[in-house]
């Protein structure tokens, strides 16, 4: 029954839909407004779903990931001619040909990811930043102050990769100098905790791009997690 509803998700208007019923739209919207974009800058959403929050987007230049055909589908009719939309997962070998990225968005997309696939898209992100370009990442999660509802809404989760904070933050500073972040609940209509994690400063800032790039054929590729259930 639960996987069924689950299911339902990859019904697109259906998984916008209940976004918007549910406040989680406020979520990205806050997420978005925290990156103070500005006009012109370089923006890398991966696992940008359907982007159903493009539009509050200043005029960036703006490129979408995602391994969901009927996301970016979708996407696609909607915003395409204003942005790419690519159906795949980002991996080293994007690092050649990507511009660099003022902002990376990683909406929903970090509890779909086992630690090892999280650190290398963590560590991608960081290569691909731009100086002084800023990460976001906003997931579900596990905490301690979190009712039943809540924890029952994390335990069922489409990903599996639900963490309490620490987990996030561990994972985070491997690729980041500045990481922070806090937990949001009492956000949604439905009670349910989210972590929302912002990094800055690439760790190894002395493996510049051009370093990444010269050994981008010796890099882990971030593997992409198809079907993932949330
Ligand atoms: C919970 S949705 C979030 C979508 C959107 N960012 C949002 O906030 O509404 C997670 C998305 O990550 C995508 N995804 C999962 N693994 C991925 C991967 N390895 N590469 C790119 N996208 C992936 C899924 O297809 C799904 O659309």
């Amino acid at each position: 029954m639960l996987a069924w509803a689950k299911g339902l998700l990859g019904h697109v208007p259906l998984y916008v839909a209940l976004q918007r019923a549910i406040g989680a739209d406020q979520l990205r919207n806050r997420c978005i407004s925290e990156l103070e974009l500005k006009p012109g800058e370089c923006v890398l959403d991966v696992g940008c779903g359907p982007a159903y929050y493009f539009e509050r987007l200043p005029a960036v230049r703006y490129i979408g990931f995602d391994t969901d055909r009927r996301y970016i589908d979708y996407a696609r009719r909607r915003w395409g001619d204003r942005a790419e939309f690519r159906c795949e997962a980002i991996a080293a070998t994007h690092l050649a040909e990507l511009p660099q990225a003022d902002a990376v968005l990683l909406m929903g997309l970090l509890h779909h990811l086992s630690d090892d696939e999280s650190a290398n898209l963590l560590n991608l992100a960081a290569r691909l930043l731009a100086p002084g370009g800023r990460v976001i990442s906003l997931d579900t999660c596990f905490e301690p102050s979190q009712g039943r509802i809540s924890r029952w809404m994390s335990e069922n989760d489409r990903g599996r990769h639900v963490r309490q904070p620490e987990g996030f933050l561990a994972l985070a500073r491997e690729a980041f100098d500045a990481v922070d972040g806090e937990i949001l609940s009492g956000v949604t209509r439905v009670p349910s905790s989210f972590w929302l994690m912002r990094m800055r400063s690439p760790a190894h800032s002395s493996t510049a791009r051009s370093l990444a790039h010269a050994r981008s054929e010796s890099l882990p590729s971030w593997q992409g997690v198809a079907n993932p259930s949330t």
